[in-house]
C-alpha cells in the first residue's frame, strides 16, 4: 500500500475476526516500531505481546477495577465519560495484545512519551497496510500497576496497549478538525 492510502486507511478497529496472527506477522510490526524516531535516539520502549488466557487477565483486572470504583476512573481523574469498560471487552475480542512500557526516568517523561507515540503509530500504520485493524489504548493507565505486576515488570512503566487482530468492522473516519483550525502561518511584521 502506498503511504498516503495507508494513513488514510487507518481507523481505530474494534471489532476483531478471530483469525489467528502468525507470530512472523507481529514480529513485523515490531520491527517498524523500531525504526521510529526518538528522542537522543534514546529508542526508550519495550513491546509485550500477550494472548489468551493473560490478555483476558489484564481486561478483568481493568473491568474488575472499573466495576468496583464509585465514581468511575476516567470521570474522576480527567472528568471525561469513562471507555474502560468499552475497552477491555475490545482487548478480549482482539487475539493479540501489545503492551508498550517506558522507561521510570522522571527526566525524560515528555521526549520518551513522544518517541513511544511515534513507534507505536508506526506499529498502527504497518498493521494497516498488512491488512489488519489496531487500537491504540490509553485505557490500561488505571490499572498500569496491577497490569505490570501481573507480567512481572517491575523496572518499568505500562504506558499503553494496543490492540491487534483481523477487522471485523470498516468505520468511516472520524470528524477531523479543518486544516485552517490547527495550522498558522506566522508572518514577519504582521
Ligand atoms: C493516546 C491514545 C489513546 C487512546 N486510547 C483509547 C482507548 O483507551 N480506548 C479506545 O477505544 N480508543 C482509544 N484511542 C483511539 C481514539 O479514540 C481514536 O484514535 C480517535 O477517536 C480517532 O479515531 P481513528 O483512530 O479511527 O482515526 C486512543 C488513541 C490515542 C492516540
Amino acid at each position: 500500500m502506498e503511504l498516503i492510502e495507508t494513513i488514510n486507511n487507518r481507523r481505530s478497529i474494534r471489532k476483531y475476526k478471530s483469525t489467528d496472527i502468525p507470530n512472523k506477522i507481529i514480529e513485523d510490526l515490531i520491527d517498524f516500531a523500531r525504526l521510529a524516531p526518538s528522542a537522543k535516539n534514546r529508542q526508550p520502549w519495550k513491546f509485550m505481546v500477550v494472548k489468551d488466557k493473560t490478555k483476558n487477565e489484564i481486561a478483568d483486572i481493568m473491568l474488575e477495577k472499573e466495576k468496583k470504583s464509585k465514581v468511575s476512573l476516567e470521570r474522576k481523574i480527567y472528568n471525561a465519560n469513562s471507555s474502560v469498560k468499552a475497552t477491555a471487552n475490545i482487548m478480549k475480542q482482539a487475539p493479540i495484545l501489545i503492551l508498550v512500557f517506558k522507561p521510570k526516568e522522571n527526566n525524560w517523561i515528555i521526549g520518551d512519551s513522544l518517541s513511544i507515540g511515534a513507534a507505536i503509530e508506526h506499529i498502527c500504520l504497518r498493521a494497516t497496510d498488512l491488512g489488519l485493524g489496531s487500537l491504540w489504548i490509553r485505557d490500561i493507565v488505571y490499572t498500569q500497576k496491577e497490569i505490570a505486576n501481573l507480567v512481572g515488570i517491575s523496572d518499568m512503566e505500562l504506558i499503553s496497549a494496543i490492540s491487534i487482530g483481523y477487522p471485523d468492522e470498516k468505520p468511516k473516519q472520524k470528524p477531523r478538525k479543518k486544516l485552517n483550525e490547527i495550522l498558522e502561518w506566522y508572518e514577519d511584521g504582521k
